[in-house]
């Protein structure tokens, strides 16, 4: 197979990015916007070994499951790459990739007990991130296109509400008026660099990233907001550094309060301009619903947070637990769990660590069962998933219940099926063993005894029409699983 051959040809199966994948004389080939069953001509745009990567010129016999995408930049912008697959078909193909993920990382035949989705398959988003550049001579608003500096320009994007549409507008009139600069990634000048909004019920936080000290337009801009917003905080936030990081480190509160208040299961929090906020309210809440019911604890029980972010479920796990210890890394999202302890009457209850999880969980895990009958450990981890020690301090501690919350599923199949003694937790390399169900694997391997059993595998329709994937899985010890 050569570059620029064109060929005819049926997709097999999808890979992780939701790309569809093509066997074809011997090469196996990826592309996007490709769908399971679909026959396609495909220009083929490189070619590695027996490896190729093209793009669809034509969909010959489109899949059952195929809809129209409601995005005007589809298949340009990138962000979306299930968006041509109907609801069914995004659930099927995210839950096979879990599966498969089990299987090929740690021999697991996981059995997924369905996907929670909430109302929302658009405009489900609370959380818009855009930059604002000066290309050629034109300013530009909208999303980096995958792997480069160009931007997609956009006058709204579905996965967000209205008001993405309604911001753009306000932002794109404001900076022609005023004749705003805009940043330059070539020149490194321009004032205007991002815009970051976060909204909950009806209230925003927006901030403006500014390649400068002072932006003197600011009074203009909030006179047009308040047009069409009427419950708003605006920050101007610094950020002169020639990175790809979108926020400086200095905020500057010129309109607003500055941060908006929530209650949720009976805890109050606010969210600032930089709180870590999952992007689907209506998907979290039932996330952190079910997070509750599997950790199923009471008033005798440990609870333990790892990576625990604003303390949020650490606080809701006070509230039910006997004691709950969360532990983070950034200290500005410790303040303000400690914030949230104190204000929710939970300082008794809830400890606050800041520190890798690596450095202070395994001792936190071996001396748990002192303070309480039952321990309960969460993992909510970064896509790198959990560090071996944590693992391993888990495997020599047995506690009740594990519920490991993940945004890579690649990562909970390799921690799980260490846990579950499916992976060799010195190699990271599967245990061969014949038995891929659930059956202990003691007699084998006596070092790698299965000490947890998975109880249930739940995914969580947080990011629809995009290739990601949130899943909760629930361990208990073995001899206790039911
Ligand atoms: C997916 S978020 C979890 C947030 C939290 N569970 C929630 O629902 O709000 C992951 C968190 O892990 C933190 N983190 C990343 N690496 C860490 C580490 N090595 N030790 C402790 N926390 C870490 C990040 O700062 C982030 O807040």
């Amino acid at each position: 197979m050569n570059k620029n051959d064109v060929i005819l040809a049926t997709c097999d199966s999808t890979g992780y990015n939701g790309e569809g994948i093509f066997h074809y004389n011997g090469t196996t080939i990826f592309v996007p916007y490709v769908l399971c069953g679909e026959t396609a001509k495909v220009h083929i745009l490189k070619v590695k070994g027996s490896i190729a990567f093209g793009k669809a010129l034509e969909i010959v016999t489109p899949s059952k499951d195929r809809v129209l995408p409601k995005c005007a930049v589809f298949n340009k912008c990138g962000g979306c790459m299930l968006q041509h697959a109907s609801s069914a078909l995004q659930d099927k193909i995210k839950t096979e990739t879990v599966q498969n993920c089990f299987k090929k990382i740690a021999g697991i035949d996981v059995s997924v007990d369905g996907v929670i989705s909430g109302q929302k398959l658009y405009g489900y988003r609370n959380k818009l991130q855009l930059p604002i550049r000066s290309q050629n001579g034109q300013v530009k608003i909208g999303f980096f296109k995958e792997g480069t500096h160009n931007i997609v320009e956009i006058d709204s994007c579905p996965i967000h509400p209205d008001w993405s549409g309604v911001l753009i507008k306000i932002l794109k009139d404001f900076i022609a008026d005023y004749k705003v600069s805009c940043y330059d990634d070539t020149t490194k000048k321009g004032l205007l660099r991002h815009v970051v909004a976060r909204e909950v019920e009806g209230e925003f936080i927006f901030t403006l990233v500014i390649n400068g000290d002072t932006f003197k337009a600011v009074n203009g801009l909030i006179d047009r907001l308040l047009t069409k917003f009427n419950n708003f905080s605006l920050y101007i936030n610094v950020n002169k550094t020639d990175t790809n990081v979108i926020l400086g480190d200095r905020f500057n509160l010129v309109y607003g309060k500055g941060y908006i208040d929530v209650e949720e299961f009976g805890v109050n929090y606010k969210i600032g301009p930089q709180s870590f906020m999952q992007v689907n309210t209506e998907v979290k809440k039932l996330l952190y619903s079910h997070v509750l019911s599997c950790a199923d604890i009471d008033n005798d029980t440990v609870v333990i947070d790892g990576y625990s972010g604003a303390g949020v479920l650490t606080a809701m796990l006070a509230k039910r637990a006997k004691k709950a210890i969360g532990v983070e890394i950034i200290k500005e999202a410790v303040d303000a769990a400690d914030n949230l302890a104190k204000e929710n009457g939970l300082s008794d209850k809830m400890q606050n660590i800041c520190a890798p999880c690596e450095a202070v969980l395994p001792d936190i895990i071996k001396n748990a069962k002192k303070d309480g009958k039952k321990v309960v450990v969460i993992l909510d981890p970064p896509r790198k998933g959990v560090e071996k020690n944590i693992l391993l301090a888990l495997k020599q501690n047995l506690v009740d219940a594990i519920i490991y919350v993940a945004c890579s599923p690649q990562s909970l199949a390799r921690d799980v099926g260490i846990l579950t003694g499916r992976v060799n937790p010195e190699t990271g390399t599967m245990i061969k063993c014949e038995n891929s169900q659930n059956a202990p694997i003691t007699d084998l391997l006596p070092d790698f005894y299965q000490d947890y059993t998975i109880k249930s595998t739940l995914l969580f329709n947080m990011f629809p029409q995009t290739k990601h994937i949130e899943s909760v899985v629930c361990l208990t010890q073995s001899a206790k699983a039911t």
